[in-house]
C-alpha cells in the first residue's frame, strides 16, 4: 500500500511536516484519522448478547481451513450447521460427505458466484455467519452478516486496513452483534495455563512480552485459491499476519481491560525469497514485492510495556510464535521449547519439587515444570481440555475456541474476544506498513474503543455462574 493510499483515510503525519524547518517538530508521530463515534452509538465493552439455546452456524470458505471448522462444531454441545459456502460446489460437496460421514443432517448448500454467500446470510434461521476467506473478502462479509442480525466469527486477521476495520468495530457497536476474530492462538494449553498464572500474579508485572509468526509456507503457496496469499503479500508492506503473535500478548498485557498500545514502529529486511518464488513459479522477475522477508514491529503501551512481534513466512525457519513473556518476578517462553524461570519465592515449596535449587538463572526443570502446570492448569482446559485433544485442530486450540464460542453464546456471555480485540490485532499490519513506509517511523495507535480502555480492569474470559 503506496502512503497515498492512506492519505485517502486520513493520515496526518503530525510533526513530520516541519522537521525540515527551524523550529524542532513538537512530535514525529503519525497520526491515522479515528473516526468520531456516531451519535446515539455505545461501546461494545463487557457486550452480552440474548442467550441462545442452539447456536445456529453458516460457514463461508472451504478451502484447507474451512472444512476442519465445521467438523469441529459437530462435536460442539447445542451447535447446528445450517448452511454451507464455497464459490466451488466441490468444496460445499466434500463437506456434506464428511457431514454425512459424522451422522450429521446435510446443511443448505451455496456456491456457483462471487455473490452466492449473501443467500446465506440472508436466511433468517441462522445466529452466527463462520468466514474462512481469503483475507480481502473478510470485513465485507463480516459487515454483511450484521447487517443482516447475525453474530459473526471472522478468520484471521479479520480486515487488511483501518477503514475496514473502523467499520467493523461501528457495524458491530450499530447493530449490537458479536463481531469477533477467530485468533486461536490464545487458546493453546501453554498460552491458557501461562495466562492463568500471570493472572494470579506469579510474573510480577509483566512488562514485555514477544510473539511471531515464523512459519515457512513453501509447501503452501501454490494451494491457496486464485494465489491470494502471495497476492496479498506482493502487494502489502508490513506485518501482514500479526495477530498469532499479537493476541496471546494484548491477553497478557490486559490491553484495553486497564491498558492501551500508544506507539507502533515497524522495520523489514528487503525482499528476497517472495519474488524468487514468483520468479520459479512465473518465470519472470517480478517488477515489484512489497513484503520484506522479515518484518519486525515494537509497541509501547499507556502503562509502559513494550511488545515485540516478528513476521518471516519466507525463509528455512523452524515454525514459531515466540510467545515469551518477561515480568518482574518471572519468564515465560514457549519455543523452541516450552518454559519458565521465576524468583524462587514465587513458587509454592510445597507443590514444586526440589524448590530449594530454583534460582532464576535457570529454567524449571521438566518435572517442576509438569507439577508448576498441574497446579496452575486453566479452568478452560479443566472443562474441554482432553476433548479438544480428541478432536484435534493444531492440537486442541481450534477446538477450544469454536467450543468457548458456541458456549458463550449460549449462555449470553461476553465473548472472550471482542470487536476492540478484533480491531488492534488486525490494524497492526495496515500500522506496520505505515511506519516502514515512513523510515520507521512511530506511528500513533488509535484506541478503537474510543475512550473505553480503562472501563474493564484486567482480562478475563466469562463462565456461566
Ligand atoms: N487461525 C489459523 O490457524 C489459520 C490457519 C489457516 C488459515 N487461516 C485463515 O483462514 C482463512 C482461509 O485460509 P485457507 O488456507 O483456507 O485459504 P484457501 O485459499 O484454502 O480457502 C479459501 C476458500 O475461500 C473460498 N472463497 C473465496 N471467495 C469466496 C466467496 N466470495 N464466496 C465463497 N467462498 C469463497 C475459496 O473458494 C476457498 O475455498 C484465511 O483468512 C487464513 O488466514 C487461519
Amino acid at each position: 500500500m503506496k502512503l497515498t493510499d492512506k492519505l485517502l483515510f486520513g493520515v496526518v503525519a503530525a510533526g513530520l511536516m516541519t522537521a525540515c524547518s527551524e523550529k524542532a517538530p513538537q512530535s514525529a508521530v503519525i497520526e491515522t484519522v479515528v473516526p468520531e463515534r456516531p451519535a446515539g452509538q455505545t461501546d461494545m465493552i463487557g457486550f452480552a448478547a440474548e442467550p441462545l439455546d442452539t447456536v445456529r452456524v453458516g460457514f463461508i470458505g472451504l478451502g484447507m481451513r474451512g472444512p476442519d471448522a465445521v467438523e469441529r462444531f459437530t462435536y460442539i454441545p447445542g451447535a447446528k450447521i445450517v448452511a454451507l459456502c464455497d464459490i466451488d460446489s466441490a468444496r460445499v460437496e466434500a463437506t456434506q460427505k464428511m457431514l454425512d460421514n459424522r451422522g450429521v443432517a446435510r446443511a443448505a448448500g451455496y456456491y456457483g458466484s462471487q455473490d452466492s454467500w449473501k443467500q446465506l446470510v440472508e436466511r433468517d434461521d441462522i445466529d452466527l455467519i463462520y468466514i474462512a476467506t481469503d483475507w480481502k473478502s473478510h470485513a465485507p462479509m463480516g459487515l454483511y452478516a450484521m447487517e443482516n442480525g447475525k453474530h459473526v466469527a471472522i478468520e484471521v486477521p479479520a480486515a487488511t486496513t483501518l477503514e475496514e476495520i473502523w467499520d467493523l468495530v461501528n457495524t458491530s457497536e450499530k447493530t449490537r452483534k458479536h463481531c469477533m476474530m477467530l485468533e486461536n492462538c490464545v487458546y493453546d494449553f501453554f498460552e491458557l495455563n501461562t495466562l492463568n498464572m500471570a493472572q494470579q500474579g506469579l510474573f510480577g508485572e509483566i512488562l514485555h512480552a514477544e510473539g511471531s509468526y515464523i512459519h515457512n509456507l513453501k509447501e503452501f503457496w501454490g494451494e491457496y485459491w486464485n494465489n491470494w496469499r502471495l497476492d496479498f503479500n506482493q502487494e502489502h508492506r508490513g506485518d501482514v499476519y500479526p495477530t498469532h503473535g499479537l493476541g496471546p500478548a494484548c491477553q497478557l498485557l490486559d490491553i484495553h481491560r486497564g491498558d492501551k498500545i500508544n506507539t507502533i514502529v515497524a522495520m523489514d529486511t528487503k525482499a528476497v525469497t517472495g519474488p524468487a518464488i514468483i520468479k520459479e513459479n512465473t518465470g519472470k522477475e517480478p517488477e515489484s514485492f512489497a513484503n520484506g522477508d522479515h518484518t519486525m514491529t515494537m509497541m509501547r503501551t499507556e502503562n509502559g510495556k513494550t511488545i515485540h512481534i516478528q513476521h518471516d513466512v519466507m525463509n528455512p525457519r523452524p515454525y514459531s510464535r515466540m510467545y515469551q513473556l518477561t515480568g518482574t518476578k518471572g519468564f515465560a517462553n514457549k519455543y523452541p521449547k516450552a518454559g519458565y524461570a521465576f524468583e524462587p519465592e514465587q513458587m509454592d515449596s510445597t507443590v514444586i519439587p526440589d524448590h530449594e535449587n530454583l534460582n532464576v538463572h535457570s529454567w524449571l526443570s521438566d518435572e517442576q515444570q509438569a507439577a508448576l502446570t498441574e497446579k496452575y492448569t486453566h479452568p478452560i482446559i479443566t472443562e474441554v481440555g482432553n476433548l479438544a485433544k480428541e478432536v484435534g485442530g493444531h492440537g486442541g486450540m481450534d477446538f477450544i475456541m469454536d467450543y468457548r464460542l458456541v458456549y458463550c453464546l449460549r449462555n449470553g456471555l461476553p465473548l472472550d474476544m471482542d470487536v476492540y480485540d478484533l480491531a488492534e490485532w488486525s490494524a497492526m499490519a495496515p500500522l506496520s506498513a505505515i511506519s516502514i513506509e515512513n523510515g520507521s517511523a512511530p506511528v500513533a495507535f488509535p484506541d478503537f474503543t474510543r475512550g473505553s480502555w480503562n472501563k474493564t480492569q484486567g482480562y478475563r474470559q466469562a463462565y456461566k455462574k
